[in-house]
């Protein structure tokens, strides 16, 4: 099969992550895919925050974790590296650019074998104080909001089978 076709097929959601962190380099090269994908009228006003201090990824666990109910043990999976993607608080494309971005994130570490998942969680509590301060600190723009965090590590467990809602598909058939 075409190896892209391929990647695309086989990317699953890790949520279970082992000790092995995942090297500079390829965080290098994964964050690299999100600046190529596309974005509204080209305007890129997005950031892509890496995070792979491990305190600094608990802390932020523990913060949303509280802000969103979640109670202490939130922890994102146990990741070793986090991607933030961010975007102007106006931004029209936001939401859209950055899950482009994601996803090119989610499909380059599939490829050189590293898990991922989509985490949410920053979405609805980046405005808590508490996150936010957490926020500046790493750098993320204050007139930023978060649209979704990779966790990234190496698999501890085997993903669950897809489930994939194949009447989704229609093709059009003219008279
Ligand atoms: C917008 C969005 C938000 C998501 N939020 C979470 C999340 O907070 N936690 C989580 O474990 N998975 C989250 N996911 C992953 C989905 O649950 C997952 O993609 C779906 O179950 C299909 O599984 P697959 O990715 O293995 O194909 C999210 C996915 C998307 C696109």
């Amino acid at each position: 099969m075409n190896p892209v076709i391929e990647n695309l097929l086989t990317r699953r959601s890790i949520r279970g992550f082992t000790h092995r962190p995942v090297a500079k380099e390829d965080l290098q090269t994964i964050v690299n895919t999100a600046i190529y994908a596309p974005s509204g009228m080209n305007r890129q006003t997005w950031q892509f925050t890496v995070i792979d201090h491990l305190p600094t990824i608990e802390h932020l666990a523990k913060v949303v974790g509280k802000a969103d109910n979640r109670g202490e043990d939130y922890d994102f999976y146990k990741p070793t590296a986090v991607i933030i993607a961010t975007n102007h608080r106006e931004s029209r494309h936001g939401c859209a650019d950055c899950s482009c971005a994601l996803q090119n994130i989610f499909l380059a570490a599939h490829s050189l074998g590293i898990g991922s998942v989509w985490i949410n969680q920053l979405n609805a509590t980046c405005d808590n104080p508490e996150v936010r301060d957490l926020l500046t600190k790493v750098g993320i723009p204050t007139d930023h909001v978060v649209y979704g965090m990779a966790a990234l590590g190496y698999a501890a467990l085997p993903p669950k089978e897809p489930n994939k809602n194949t009447q989704a598909i229609c093709f059009y058939q003219p008279k």
